[in-house]
Formats: C-alpha cells, sequence, structure tokens
C-alpha cells in the first residue's frame, strides 16, 4: 500500500505505525501495529481513540493484512474483532461496514486498499466541509470551550470540534479557548492542549468542574464538542462530561455545537437510549497513570462507575455541524437529520 501520513497514523513500506496517544504529549512515541491483536490493544488502551480515527485504523490495517496474504475468511474474523474492540463510536461499524462490501468482491486485496485510503481522504475532506460550516457561526473575539479532544489527533484530517475552532482562529474570530481537562482519562488536558499549543491557539486549561462558574461569569461564547454517535433523533453520545457541559448551557443561553462527520449517524439508533455506552475500569477513577507513570488516591476496594460517554439529548443542541452543513433544531424536530446525513 501507498505510504500516508496523518497526524495520528502511517503507512510506511507496508506498515501501520500509531502514535500513542497515551504517551503524549510527554513523549512522541510512535508504535508499529502489526496484527489484530495489537491494534484492539491500542484501541481499548486509547493509544488509538476518537471516533473516526479508531475505524480507519481498523480498515488501514485490514487492507494491510489482506497485502500479506491473510485470507477471505480470517479477514472477516479479524473484521468482526476490530468491530468488537469499543461499542459507541459507530464510524468504526459504519467504516468496516464499506471493508466488508469490498473483502467480498473478487479482487478483494485490490478493492480494500482501494477502501481503506479512500476512507482516510473522505474523512480528511469531511473535516474540512465542518470546518467550513462550522467556523461561519463563530463570531469575532469568541471565548469557546471544548470537552475532550476533536483534532487531528483523533481524525485524518483537521478533526471536527477543533477544526472548526482551527478555522475560526484563521479568520482571526478566536480569542481564546478554554479546554476541559475531561476526566478520567485526561483527553482535553493532554491532547486538546498539546494541540492547541502546537497550532498556537490561545487556550487556558480548566478542570472539568470549572466551566459552570465560567459560564455564570459569562466567559463562554460557545461551547464546540464532537460525537461518537447521533441516533435518530438528534440525540448524541460523546465524552462523559458532554451531557453536564449541554445543561449548562442551556440554563446559560449559551450556544451548544456538536460537530460531526456523517461517518457518526446511526439510523438505526432511534434514540440516545440505544445507543451502547462503553463501561471501562475502575482503576482510570481511582487514580491516574501515562508516560508520566501511574497513582492511586482511592481505597483498594472502592467501588467505582466510569461510563466512557453520556448521551445529550437533541433539544439541548443548538445545531449540529456535519459535512453536508448546519442542521437546526427545527429541522431535526422534523426528521431532517436523518434525511441530511443519507
Ligand atoms: O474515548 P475517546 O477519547 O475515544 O472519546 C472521544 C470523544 O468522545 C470525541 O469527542 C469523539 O470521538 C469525536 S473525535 C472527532
Amino acid at each position: 500500500m501507498q505510504s500516508l501520513t496523518t497526524t495520528s497514523l502511517r503507512i510506511r513500506e507496508n506498515q501501520l505505525w500509531i502514535l500513542d496517544q497515551q504517551a503524549l504529549p510527554q513523549r512522541s512515541d510512535w508504535r508499529e501495529c502489526r496484527n489484530v491483536s495489537e491494534l484492539v490493544d491500542h484501541i481499548r488502551t486509547l493509544r488509538v481513540r476518537g471516533a473516526p480515527l479508531i475505524g480507519l485504523s481498523a480498515s488501514l490495517l485490514l487492507a494491510l493484512l489482506a497485502e500479506q496474504g491473510m485470507s477471505q475468511d480470517a479477514l472477516l474474523d479479524s473484521l468482526e474483532t476490530l468491530r468488537a474492540s469499543r461499542p459507541t463510536a459507530v464510524n468504526l461499524m459504519n467504516n468496516l461496514d464499506r471493508m466488508k462490501a469490498a473483502l467480498h468482491q473478487s479482487d478483494y486485496v485490490k478493492a480494500l486498499a482501494e477502501e481503506a485510503l479512500r476512507l482516510v481522504e473522505e474523512d480528511r475532506a469531511l473535516c474540512d466541509s465542518i470546518a467550513d460550516h462550522g467556523a461561519a457561526l463563530v463570531t469575532h473575539g469568541s471565548r469557546l470551550l471544548t470537552h475532550c479532544n476533536t483534532g487531528g489527533l483523533a481524525t485524518a484530517g483537521v478533526g471536527t470540534a477543533i477544526g472548526v475552532i482551527r478555522r475560526a482562529h484563521g479568520l482571526g474570530n478566536v480569542q481564546q479557548v478554554w479546554v476541559d481537562e475531561t476526566r478520567p482519562l485526561l483527553q482535553g488536558g493532554r491532547l486538546t492542549a498539546w494541540e492547541l499549543g502546537e497550532l498556537g491557539i490561545p487556550y487556558q486549561l480548566i478542570c472539568d468542574s470549572m466551566a459552570a462558574s465560567l459560564m455564570a461569569q459569562k466567559r463562554v461564547d460557545a461551547i464546540w464538542v464532537g460525537a461518537d454517535r447521533i441516533a435518530a433523533n438528534g440525540d448524541v453520545a460523546n465524552k462523559i462530561g458532554t451531557y453536564s457541559l449541554a445543561v449548562l448551557a442551556k440554563y446559560h443561553g449559551i450556544p451548544f455545537y456538536v460537530a460531526a462527520p456523517h461517518t457518526t449517524h446511526d439510523p438505526h439508533c432511534p434514540n440516545g437510549s440505544a445507543i451502547p455506552i462503553e463501561q471501562r475500569a475502575a482503576s482510570e477513577v481511582t487514580g491516574v497513570s501515562g508516560s508520566f507513570g501511574a497513582v492511586q488516591w482511592a481505597p483498594d476496594d472502592a467501588q467505582v462507575y466510569n461510563p466512557a460517554f453520556d448521551v445529550t439529548p437533541a433539544e439541548l443542541i443548538s445545531g449540529w455541524v456535519l459535512d453536508v452543513g448546519v442542521v437546526t433544531p427545527v429541522q431535526v424536530r422534523d426528521g431532517i437529520l436523518t434525511q441530511a446525513l443519507k
């Protein structure tokens, strides 16, 4: 397969490499990813993370394994193993459905490579369109708040919510970004802070619990987040903590935007309650770990609740900023979302 470079994926000499998102920002470690069990481990440990990136890495690995001579049956098993690696982000399932169709073609080796590279190129273009549509909503001097990480690390392109912020900053309209640290895994504190720093976008890092008082002080003009799955009725699953931001935004009269590509839409999920929510290990809440080491502060036998995502109901969302354009709450109520995302 031809060489390829995104912020966090590389193909070199027919091998997939991933930028370890658990080591950032202290270290930029590129790790080789030779087989399905390695990639599943990278995905489960969030070395590879972000809804679009999970789907793209799985698709690229399948195409490479086909080129290395893996049989059609083994590829199908591998595809289903990858599909089960994380449950919430539907981009993985959507991408793998397309790869499965390619796998059933007679020249499946060629078809898989072409489809995987097409998915990467499409994701780049989707990010650009989202950034264009979203930036038009950002007024001069905006102080924007974002949660988790939705940038080049999580996609093949400029990102979704961060792509919008980046484009709006390029137009001179962003005064600063409030970055939620995003407990428990700190995607904001580690990754978004790093990305915005690299991009030269002014930001201040806050603990998640500080967002409410900033809003009360009228120091947040809009909130921009990504999505892991958008249900047919417009409900959105995204990183845990997104829902509380949306409730706060409603109370304070602050616009709350969701930026996502159509590959995040699941027309088979009627509403948010049908979205599977990943539950994760207790150790992520009882302490923290990374390239800096591990620390635990809670008692060894602490009982823990650790959902990776929450669901924001459509009624709290001011706009769904998609590659196809901005869908408004009125349009969502009229059932236009599913039509727009086809
Ligand atoms: O658990 P993560 O870090 O994979 O969760 C990521 C998010 O919730 C992002 O907001 C979402 O995937 C959109 S990334 C463009």
